[in-house]
């Protein structure tokens, strides 16, 4: 056991920055007891360091041996020598608790959290944290806790160099990357390390540092610009997460110098063994690749005429000897379709391209699906490849980022969509869900909604977004609303707050239901892409319609919708399992909410809910302006409890989604309208 030797104790935090949901008040309750660590390494050292952080701001003592005050917090390792004098625990109680699960327990007015390895008490520190005062509340046997999703991964689409159209950030909304600057490694590490420490305190263990896009400089992240991301990888360290690297496939050609980069020639295969060697070399811990190959103009073994099992093996075999894994995403699509030929189908595309490969991958081979079969729109069937490749370890791919939920000008809480999917079961009731082939695969990736903006995600509520993506990576079946509270009582003290209660219940009352608010007032029925092509802000009904990208909504005098049937259309239900096949295919039991992405229906086609189509249309964007002026009203009743700093940035990202709003419904209701004649059965004004 190391000596309690003196540590100067220095925040982690960039004094300018938001604190996110780890202000130093989340400590209060750790920092005010006396706290012992046991166990050594480098995890554990960080755990010290953040009690003892704690303790210096509290009134508390953090320290690694059992002399001094009576310990009213001990956390330790299980196998450290000496720990059965100092803990009484029963280890049956608890069984192996993993990489990265912990135990807490509490008697005899002693919390104790318990782990078998660094990681597990890590986390575990932060359960404490997220529990405040009431982790030293009634005495209880212990509980364990691992987490569902052994990968928990962020995506950052960031790119080195300010690419000319898509800017630092590709579909960044809060200013510029934490990682790169101008073609540069960012020079503020501090914020690197501020963040490693809010994703260990969400459960995020993964994050990849550059744009699936990669481009030249970006490719060169591999190779000569190594030493780069082995500084983002040692201040991610400290907090348990790995990193892991977007590669171009063409690496071989562009970054190599060879003449191909065909995945079954004889060159190619021994130069990724090499390079992904030197990466080790450098970053023992190193993750993984992350590909995006024969998609949206990236090159991918398409171009040898490989398919994606070839391609991603190869990657796979060179990262195999160190472990490493390879996500391959299934985003592969058309995205030069004639938008004459109403057969060819955008959403078929990852099943058609992938099934065929089930069962070829290799076992570090991660095959990452989009949750929906399009493109993170506001609404979306699950993806039906999530159901076909038992064969594959698959991971499932969130959108953190709001490119197309408002891009975090509007306030729009994803957790209760993400549960939502998580719990979805493709092959119907009583079967696995989700999150169940997710935590047999690959685990969730999702597209991080971070940048260089003080407040982290441009939008200070769309923290809890990336707060509750961990939390539901680490365990699916936390509910969304009590992820929330989790959120609101950790980065809006509530021992500051002059009415914590009215607060929370605002908070709720704004965000609970934000993410359905939104969908009132876009895109209605499960309909996508009726945003500005290019930059996807506020609506452009046909804006998509008459492009290659294979985005359409059909809408004629008659009706809208797109047939996705096996009996009219393009044959996409069929890609389900039953029941979801059946149910799919047929426009009465068909959701709602999903009734014109399967199907063209006419206007007076009546809902379950009763309404027909085209009022639902009228009626729901309607609703949805109200609901965000009411949002507005609400949040300007909490001027005063909450930072003026934040209440100043979010009401004026209200206004604009007020303005916002009301562009959206004016134009969608005044555009169904036009086309079908029908008026508004309460006589309001479409324009
Ligand atoms: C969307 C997004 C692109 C991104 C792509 C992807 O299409 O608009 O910017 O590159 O998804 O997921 O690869």
């Amino acid at each position: 056991m190391r000596p309690n030797r003196p540590e100067r104790v220095t925040s982690p935090d960039p004094t300018d920055v938001h604190p996110a949901w780890l202000p130093p008040a989340a400590f209060r309750a750790v920092g005010s007891r006396h706290v012992l660590v046991y166990g050594d390494g480098p995890l554990v050292d960080t755990v010290l360091r953040e009690a003892r952080l704690a303790c210096a701001a509290y009134g508390g003592t953090a320290r690694r041996c059992a002399d001094g005050p009576a310990a009213q917090l001990v956390l330790a390792l299980r196998g450290t020598p000496g720990i059965a004098a100092v803990v009484r625990t029963d280890p049956a109680a608890t069984g192996g608790l993993g990489d990265e699960g912990y135990a807490v327990t509490r008697r005899d007015e002693v919390t104790v959290v318990l782990a078998d390895e660094p990681a597990g008490l890590l986390h575990g520190l932060f359960h404490v944290v997220r529990l405040g005062e009431s982790a030293f509340g009634a005495p209880h046997p212990a509980r364990a806790y691992r987490p569902v999703m052994r990968r928990r991964m962020l995506d950052h689409w960031d790119n080195v160099d300010v690419h000319p159209v898509m800017g630092q950030v590709e579909r960044g909304y809060s200013g510029g990357s934490i990682f790169w600057r101008d073609g540069r490694a960012h020079p503020d590490r501090a914020r690197v390390r501020a963040y490693a420490r809010l994703l260990a305190a969400c459960g995020v263990n993964a994050v990849s540092v550059n744009n699936v896009n990669v481009h030249a400089t970006e490719a060169r992240l591999l190779t000569d610009r190594l030493d780069d991301v082995a500084e983002i990888a040692d201040d991610l360290r400290p907090y348990g997460v790995r990193v892991h690297l977007s590669v171009n496939f063409a690496a071989p050609v562009m970054v190599g110098g060879l003449p191909t980069a065909d995945p079954l020639d004889e060159k190619v295969r021994p130069w990724w063994a090499e390079t992904t060697a030197r990466v080790y070399a450098r970053i023992p811990d190193f993750g993984g690749y992350l590909v995006k190959a024969d998609s949206e103009g990236q090159p991918g073994p398409f171009s040898y005429g490989r398919d994606h099992a070839d391609g991603a093996n190869l990657l796979a075999e060179a990262l195999a000897p160190y472990g490493g894994v390879v996500h391959w995403r299934a985003f592969v699509y058309d995205h030069r379709q004639d938008w004459r030929d109403r057969s060819t189908d955008r959403a078929r595309a990852a099943h058609d391209h992938f099934t065929p490969l089930d069962g070829r991958f290799r076992d570090n081979v991660v095959v990452q699906v989009k949750h929906g079969p399009l493109d993170f729109q506001t609404r979306e069937p699950v993806s039906p490849v999530i159901a076909a490749m038992p064969g594959t370890r698959l991971a499932v791919e969130f959108q953190v980022m709001q490119e197309y939920t408002g891009q975090q000008r509007h306030v729009c809480y994803l957790a209760p969509w993400w549960h939502e999917v998580l719990r979805f079961t493709p092959w119907g009731d009583g079967g696995p869900t989700v999150a169940d082939v997710a935590a047999d695969g690959g685990g969730l990736a999702a597209v991080s909604n971070v940048g260089d903006d003080p407040f982290w995600t441009g939008h200070p509520l769309a923290q809890a977004n990336l707060y509750a993506y961990g939390r539901l990576a680490w365990d699916p079946r936390l509910r969304p609303e009590d992820v929330l509270d989790e959120w609101i009582d950790l980065t809006f003290d509530p021992a500051a707050s002059a009415d914590p209660d009215l607060l929370r219940r605002t908070l709720h009352e704004i965000m609970d239901d934000s993410w359905r608010t939104y969908e009132r007032y876009t895109a209605p029925l499960g309909v996508g892409f009726m945003v500005r092509p290019g930059h996807h802000y506020g609506p452009d009904v046909d804006g998509y319609e008459y492009t290659p990208w294979g985005t359409y909504h059909f809408a004629d005098r008659d009706g809208v919708g797109v047939d996705r049937t096996r009996a009219t259309g393009t044959g996409f239900t069929g890609q389900y399992p039953p029941p979801w096949s059946r149910v799919y295919e047929s426009p009465e039991r068909c959701p709602d909410e999903l009734l014109l992405f399967f199907h063209h229906v006419r206007y007076d086609h009546v809902l379950h809910s009763g309404s027909t189509v085209v009022q639902h249309i009228y009626d729901t964007h309607f609703a949805g302006v109200a609901q965000v002026t009411a949002m507005s009203d609400r949040w300007a009743t909490l001027a005063g409890l909450v930072d003026p700093a934040v209440h100043a940035r979010v009401s004026e990202r209200l206004a604009e989604q007020r303005r916002s709003a009301q562009e959206w419904c004016d134009q969608v209701n005044a555009y169904f309208h036009r086309k079908s004649g029908v008026p508004d059965a309460y006589g309001r004004s479409l324009y």
